[in-house]
């Protein structure tokens, strides 16, 4: 039997190396900008891979405190009381696995671990306690998603939806997971966090947190179909990446994916929208994301000062 999956346990001191029978990857959307399409883009992408791969299941992790990918698959915190949340994880980590949190959305093979407001309360506690609260909380999840690749009995396609931060459970799905994407808006500040998140994941590569972690690359989101002067602008800023960090799919902004979260489906799963170009899109950059997910990506850009001159000339 192949062995896939490949990871790490914290016991106590001592790190041990685990394999599992089945492949188990793992997605992280991160931006630190809000209202990039963070959240619309983790559960339409994942529409399109539970659709591309019936064969595989989906998991989606929950790790702003918002709740609103949680929201938006159906989940209601009031409601589904005798489910655990990711806050139980949090709260009980030496008893409380991701399987018990697990959630079948309406789409059979897409799993939620939901949130709700109370990671909010929990970040607070962890900083109240101090430093080393911080260095016991920022492994939970990554000890948690290796307990589930051994125990897994079914290839998983793990995804994270996170807030626009670096705040401990952002930390926690980057040292849980293999890959990265960053949405960009056609929008002024979209550009800015895009190399603190790249350098983020390079020091936590280099510092040994989780060495398999990799920035995949770069997506427009919400992007505006007319030749815009945002929409020229932002193009500009992404011809400035040298290597092949920017995808060539691009997510258009188009109302049916607000009205698909609405209707608590994404938006390929939705009658009305599964045939049109947005549900295409997100299924297009979905199979880019696995196309590359060996390749290596060159997050370059040009100069500073290349960069500089060339909004200079397009703001005047
Ligand atoms: N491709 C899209 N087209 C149109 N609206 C979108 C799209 N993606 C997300 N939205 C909507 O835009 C708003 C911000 O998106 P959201 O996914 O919540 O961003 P983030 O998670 O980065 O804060 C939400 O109201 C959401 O429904
Ligand atoms: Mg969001």
């Amino acid at each position: 039997m192949r062995l896939f999956a490949k990871g790490r346990i914290n016991k106590g001191e001592k790190i041990i190396e685990v394999v599992s029978n089945y492949d188990v990857k793992s997605l992280v959307i991160s931006s630190i900008k809000g209202g990039v399409g963070k959240t619309g883009s983790t559960m339409c992408l994942a529409g399109a891979f539970a659709e591309m791969r019936p064969d595989w299941n989906v998991m989606i992790i929950d790790c702003d405190s918002q709740a609103n990918t949680s929201i938006a698959l159906g989940f209601n915190p009031a409601e589904h009381t005798d489910n655990c949340l990711l806050y139980d994880i949090f709260d009980d980590p030496k008893n409380i696995t991701l399987e018990d949190c697990l959630w079948q959305t309406k789409i059979p093979n897409i799993y939620l671990a939901p949130a709700d407001r109370g990671l909010y309360q929990k970040e607070a506690e962890i900083q109240l306690h101090g430093f080393s609260a911080i260095k016991e909380t920022r492994t939970i999840l990554r000890d948690k998603v290796n307990e589930f690749k051994m125990s897994a009995k079914k290839n998983w396609l793990i995804m994270f939806d996170t807030r626009p931060d670096l705040g401990i459970f952002t930390l926690n799905a980057y040292l849980a997971s293999d890959r990265v994407i960053i949405p960009v808006t056609p929008d002024e500040f979209a550009f800015q966090g895009i190399k603190i998140v790249d350098k983020t994941i390079t020091d936590i590569r280099n510092g040994g947190y989780n060495r398999d972690l990799r920035v995949l690359g770069i997506y427009r989101s919400l992007w505006e179909k007319a030749n815009s002067h945002n929409t020229r602008l932002a193009e500009a800023e992404l011809a400035t990446f040298t290597g092949n960090a920017v995808f060539n799919t691009f997510i258009p902004n188009h109302v049916s994916v607000r009205n698909a979260m609405r209707e608590r489906l994404p938006v390929n799963f939705h009658a009305k929208y599964k045939n049109t170009d947005v549900s295409n899109a997100f299924r297009s950059l979905m199979e880019e994301v696995m196309g590359r997910w060996n390749t290596r990506v060159d997050m370059t850009r040009g100069s500073e000062a290349g960069v500089q001159e060339m909004r200079r000339s397009l703001s005047s």
